[in-house]
């Protein structure tokens, strides 16, 4: 069981990365299931239903989101009616959509759970407690249990790798859109990297155009932040699961930039 998780896809430039390294990487590395942090797909805020369907379209199994999950209002229309788009577990109780569900690809079935951290970002229900209740359902039944933390602080999403080592196969960190250089197999089996990182302009900050940015930095004043149109990164992971254990075996950065170099 092969698993690729792609970063914070972030507005047009980050769907077209993605349409653009899809058939390259499901080549290259042969993925059973294709995950995507979704949550800036829709020029940098939330996601809308025709760029739901275009991701599944092009082979995606499953998308996460965020704290940015109800910037786009078209989302309503197909929040509650597409359970392959799941939205943080812990908001709060009676929130539209669900916080986990199961991908199928062949005959496969991962169960997928998406988290917001709550360390910088709005208050919500405890990620950590919430996770629990969830596993006391999700363990009993399925042995391939990938989880998108969704956190600003990486001392959470440190911290909810070691929480889950050995209970999910999985912990990525998304949201911060900077990949980091910790992948590993953590001592009990689940593998983690504390951001995965994001597919979208590379010359922008953190995918948004960068004056607008430098100047809510240099004055303090409001600024409307918009995708920026520059060249494309894209990044992600691949994770390799034990078919008997559900265990991971190993975890490895993926990076491809707009000149084609793929990075193992
Ligand atoms: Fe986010």
């Amino acid at each position: 069981m092969r698993i690729l998780f792609i970063g914070d896809v972030v507005g047009s430039v980050g769907r077209k990365a993605l349409k653009y390294c899809l058939p390259i990487l499901k080549d290259k590395y042969k993925p059973t299931v294709i995950i995507v942090n979704g949550e800036n797909a829709a020029g940098g805020k939330g996601i809308t239903p025709a760029i739901v369907k275009e991701m599944l379209a092009q082979g995606v199994h499953g998308i996460t989101l965020g704290n940015h999950t109800w910037d786009n209002k078209e989302v309503f229309d197909i929040i509650d009616d597409e359970p392959r788009l799941i939205r943080p577990a812990n908001f709060p109780e009676g929130t539209p959509g669900l916080g986990y569900t199961v991908i199928k690809a062949g005959s496969a079935e991962v169960a997928l759970i998406n988290l917001q951290g709550r360390t910088f970002l709005p208050p919500l229900d405890c990620p950590f407690r919430k996770v629990d209740d969830i596993l006391d359902e999700l363990n009993k039944k399925y042995k391939y249990i990938f989880v998108d933390m969704h956190a600003e602080a990486t001392s959470e999403k440190i911290a909810m790798g070691w929480y889950l080592d050995g209970r999910v196969s999985a912990v990525v960190g998304t949201h911060t859109h900077v990949q980091t250089h910790d992948e590993q197999v953590l001592p009990r089996g689940t593998a983690y990297v504390t951001d995965v990182g994001m597919v979208g302009s590379r010359e922008g900050v953190l995918g948004m155009e960068r004056a607008a940015v430098l100047k809510r930095f240099l004055t303090g004043l409001p600024s409307r932040f918009i995708a920026d149109e520059g060249k494309w990164m894209l990044h992600g992971v691949c994770i390799d699961l034990n078919p008997q254990s559900g265990r991971a075996q190993n975890i490895s950065l993926v990076r491809m930039y707009e000149n084609d170099v793929i990075f193992d």
